[in-house]
């Protein structure tokens, strides 16, 4: 089977491209490299010993990915690409809805033009906004407090009035919880463009020396330790949901909704904590405000996924700070400088 993988030079993208060629999916992968670089298909090659075919296409381009629709058959698509930084939505809305929402309409156009009609997608657990309760479950309520999150909102609202218009349809939303770690081999993980957002990368940042210390974003959280919780994945955990997920669309279910988390939830000083535990590596950190925006909570209900798609989480914290480090450490600068001791 034949998958088209939009955002497959991406940190979820390239690990998902892996799972895909181990699970002996053919892939093809489009990928305007915006945010990602294209050593990282080449590195794919090196874990898997596969080829596929990628194209660097910008989705908004709709001529240049019609042709590529034309001239590649495929069956399914996995739709990883769109901008994901939250405070860059905030300054820069336009592009936001432009990129994500707009781009997500054309391409389904173009899978309705050629009758591919099998579409997995990559929502998010901002969804859920600041959620009552946790753990989370997908019926829960949604909301959205920027713009990036919003457009994960919109896509979802689209792709279940194009089911409802078109039962032909097979339609996954995955709602991904807080993806971290690194490919095992340590060939492929997150390159984040200049100073993370994000608490993983910053954390494997500090502890490589090019950040001073990490800024703990609050700790008087009503948490135990008074620091945010979160559900934090291994994204090779999390790529391996998506071939779950196209096993799935095959009994033609309709359109389907599935948080992909692990169920259990840590605060940032259990991060700091396990990292050291982990590496050996101790991180400094001070506290400071918190975050606009930030949230006390955050953990999914991850039974639904389990039931139905037959996917769990299988590695733990501990790996997840182990495989994060060691591709911070082969890898100092990101792709963008190979280092052949690879
Ligand atoms: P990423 O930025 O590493 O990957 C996204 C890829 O899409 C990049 O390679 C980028 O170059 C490409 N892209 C963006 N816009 C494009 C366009 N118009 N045309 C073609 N390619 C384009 O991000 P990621 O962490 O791998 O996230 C993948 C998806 O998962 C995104 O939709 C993101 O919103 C979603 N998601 C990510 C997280 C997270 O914490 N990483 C959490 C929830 C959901
Ligand atoms: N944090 C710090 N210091 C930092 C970075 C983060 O203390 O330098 C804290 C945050 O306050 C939060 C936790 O670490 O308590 C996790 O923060 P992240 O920025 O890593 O992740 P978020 O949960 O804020 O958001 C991420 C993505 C969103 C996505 C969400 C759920 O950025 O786009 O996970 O998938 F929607």
């Amino acid at each position: 089977m034949k998958i088209l993988v939009t955002g497959g030079a991406g940190y979820i993208g390239s690990h998902t491209v892996v799972e895909l060629l181990d699970n002996n999916y053919e892939v093809v992968i489009v990928d305007n490299l915006c945010n990602s670089k294209e050593e990282s298909l080449h590195r794919i090659k090196r874990i898997t010993k596969k080829d596929f075919t990628f194209e660097k296409i910008d989705l908004l381009n709709g001529a240049a990915l019609d042709r590529f629709f034309q001239q590649n058959k495929f069956e399914a698509v996995i739709h990883f690409a769109g901008l994901k930084a939250v405070g860059e939505s905030v300054k820069l809305p336009l592009k936001y809805y432009e990129n994500n929402v707009t781009a997500t309409i054309q391409l389904c156009q173009l899978m309705q033009k050629y009758n591919i009609k099998n579409l997995v997608f990559s929502s998010s657990a901002t969804v859920y906004g600041d959620p009552q309760q946790v753990p989370i479950k997908e019926d829960f309520p949604r909301s959205a407090t920027n713009p990036y999150g919003r457009t994960k909102l919109i896509i979802e609202d689209i792709l279940q009035d194009l089911y409802r218009s078109d039962q032909e349809w097979n339609i996954i939303l995955l709602r991904y919880f807080n993806p971290i770690g690194a490919h095992p081999s340590g060939l492929i993980g997150e390159d984040p463009n200049g100073i993370p957002n994000n608490l993983m990368p910053f954390i494997s940042q500090v502890a490589i020396g090019k950040l001073p210390e990490l800024s703990i974003y609050g700790n008087d959280y009503p948490t135990p330790d008074g620091t945010g919780i979160r559900d934090y994945i291994h994204v090779v955990d999390l790529a391996k949901g998506h071939v779950c997920a196209l096993q799935k669309l095959k009994d033609k279910s309709g359109l389907q909704v599935f948080n992909l988390g692990t169920g259990q939830g840590y605060s940032v000083l259990d991060i700091v904590k396990a990292f050291k535990k982990a590496t050996g590596v101790d991180i400094p950190y001070k506290i400071v405000g918190r975050r606009p925006g930030d949230i006390a909570r955050c953990y999914a209900d991850a039974g639904k996924a389990a039931r139905i798609l037959k996917w769990q989480a299988k590695f733990g914290l501990e790996q997840m700070c182990k495989h994060t480090w060691n591709w911070q450490k082969k890898n100092p600068k990101g792709y963008d400088h190979p280092n052949e001791r690879n």
